[in-house]
């Protein structure tokens, strides 16, 4: 590419210890004011790729976050484990990394990744002892985070290699990119041959699209490349390739006339039917984030240039739609409230025509007068309000939230501790869904009853996004109070999937134990506010470039 120059890598080396009381205090962009120490190097590095530096041919510095994991230098606080008496290796720790080994799935002696769960007592094993992708996310950011990159890579390739298989659902061709939901491998003891058979959706209850699954390949690649500085994976043609061929999914034209992705239901975490058709706020902040790590990654040449190009205007487009209608707080829900109706022309100010009769009674309540988030949907006069997790800290860790944007949420989340938090961490969204709304909604789904599995319930593994977020946002207190409820319950109650009840008190009505990625969703927050460093590997800086043009309300500054 034209004006693009070799990156300028900043280590950063803190050669006197962190106190207790200053981790408490500990805030990733102040610590960027004043690093104690710092040894600059150039070297040729993986590196984001802003959207100015793109279009102005500028190379910006590193940000602290991404620079403080550069490859080699594996903390920013190199502090022995004992010094820090705060991070004191809980007890569970080791029966946490013993089950997460145990799930490992080799293929011809390679280790390919982690099953979902691990659970004999189970009558029912579905498809939990396949290695799916989203799931694998965490289980990869803990072996990465502890030096075991290989399982990483193994894995990439492996579904790399899945996502060139001709993929049908009765006679219907899936596109070319698609990324298999999960894959499980045979072992025949008698042939000793070991085979693949992966679901790309053709087999899933439901037959739902793993629309994430493309994305989180593309985030975990780059996971990789950043923690391990081996650039030669990402480079690869057939990395670059796999990268083109997700994004042309995604990025094609046709009668969209929004910049979000267009989904039907159970396309992502929440595989089964739950009024999240549409454009679900988990799916457009992971498109986001794939967006621009795929923009880092790809090469700039031939192939790559024109993806490069629609990347930067797509990310534009959709960094406005979201900040500014998918953004809901108090001023926001007041305007909303107060909304005409039946505008036509450019100078609407309801621009979806959504009908304030259509606001439940409950986000009244619920809204903090400081705080705010992503709602779950916006459609042509429908909006979602319900707060989704995922989508929210995934918003944060890509940057889609602007900095106020992401502090709101945090407020949001720190107010309505009750409500999202309880006893368990993490509702997977907020409020749950009843009644006949119950059964038009979900097709009276029993697996998602009211404050139960999707429709509420609350889910271990949400624990590292929460934490990743808390500690972008500066407020790893927040985090510690999590992981503090996990450490009480989730070794007891043998691992669950998740947690039923308004409070998230109930081990879940059907939840597997063992399940993998609440171990090793454990394991990674436990590793990033102990070494905050490593959030670089999932966490993207703000661009400066994507500042949003209007601004709706200031809630954050009541
Ligand atoms: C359930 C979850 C899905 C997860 C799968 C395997 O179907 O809804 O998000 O990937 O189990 O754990």
């Amino acid at each position: 590419m034209e004006g693009y120059k070799e990156p300028l890598v900043v280590r950063v080396e803190v050669a006197s210890h962190c106190s207790l009381s200053e981790m408490d205090d500990f805030h990733l962009t102040r610590a960027l004011e004043k690093p104690r120490q710092l040894k600059i190097e150039r070297k040729r590095s993986f590196d984001e790729r802003s959207m100015s530096e793109l279009s102005n041919g500028y190379v910006r510095q590193d940000s602290f976050l991404e620079m403080a994991h550069s490859p080699g230098s594996r903390s920013m606080l190199d502090t022995p484990l004992s010094v820090r008496n705060s991070f004191e290796p809980h007890p569970i720790i080791a029966e946490a990394w013993e089950a997460l080994r145990r799930s490992m799935v080799f293929f011809r002696g390679q280790p390919v990744g982690t099953i979902a769960a691990y659970d004999h007592a189970s009558e029912e094993v579905l498809n939990y002892d396949q290695v799916f992708v989203r799931d694998f996310v965490p289980s990869a950011l803990a072996f990465l985070m502890n030096g075991e990159p290989d399982i990483v890579k193994n894995f990439l390739l492996k579904t790399l290699q899945l996502q060139g298989w001709e993929k049908r659902v009765d006679r219907f061709k899936l596109g070319e990119g698609v990324m298999p939901a999960s894959f499980k491998v045979l072992h025949d003891p008698v042939r000793k041959t070991d085979t693949i058979v992966a679901d790309f959706g053709e087999s899933a209850i439901g037959r739902v699209a793993p629309v994430d699954s493309g994305f989180w390949w593309i985030i975990l690649l780059r996971a990789y490349t950043k923690s391990t500085g081996d650039l030669t994976l990402s480079e690869s043609p057939e990395c670059q390739k796999g990268m083109r061929l997700i994004l042309s999914l995604c990025l094609s034209e046709g009668f969209d006339t929004f910049p979000t992705l267009l989904c039907a239901d159970g396309c992502s975490m929440v595989d089964r039917r739950m009024g999240v058709y549409g454009y679900p706020i988990e799916i457009q902040a992971l498109f986001f984030m794939s967006l621009r790590c795929a923009l880092s990654m790809l090469k700039p040449d031939e192939e790559g240039r024109e993806f490069i190009e629609r990347i930067v205007k797509r990310l534009h487009a959709l960094s406005f739609h979201m900040r500014n209608y998918f953004w809901l707080d108090f001023q926001q829900l007041n305007d909303i409230y107060r909304f005409k109706t039946e505008e036509y022309s450019h100078t609407a100010v309801n621009k979806f025509n959504v009908m304030p009769d259509s606001i439940p009674e409950w986000v009244f309540d619920f809204m903090p007068l400081r705080g705010g988030y992503f709602v779950g949907n916006v459609s042509p006069a429908r909006m979602d309000f319900r707060w989704f997790s995922l989508g929210n800290c995934v918003s944060i860790l890509s940057s889609l939230a602007t900095p106020d944007q992401s502090m709101a949420i945090m407020d949001l989340l720190e107010h309505r501790w009750d409500e999202l938090v309880g006893e368990m961490p993490l509702k997977i969204c907020y409020p749950c869904i009843e009644g006949h709304e119950w059964r038009i909604v979900t097709g009276c789904d029993p697996k998602n009853t009211r404050w139960s599995y999707h429709n509420g319930g609350s889910w271990p593994v949400l624990l590292w996004t929460l934490t990743a977020a808390c500690i972008k946002t500066g407020r790893p207190q927040i985090a510690r109070r999590a992981i503090d409820l996990i450490e009480s319950r989730l070794h007891r109650d043998c691992w669950p999937e998740y947690y039923d009840g308004k409070k998230g008190s109930y081990v879940g009505k059907q939840a597997r134990k063992y399940q993998t990625w609440s171990i090793a969703g454990y394991l990674v927050a436990k590793m990033m506010l102990e070494d905050p460093s490593h959030i670089g590997m999932i966490s993207l800086e703000e661009d400066k470039q994507m500042q949003p043009v209007i601004k709706r309300s200031a809630s954050w500054t009541c």
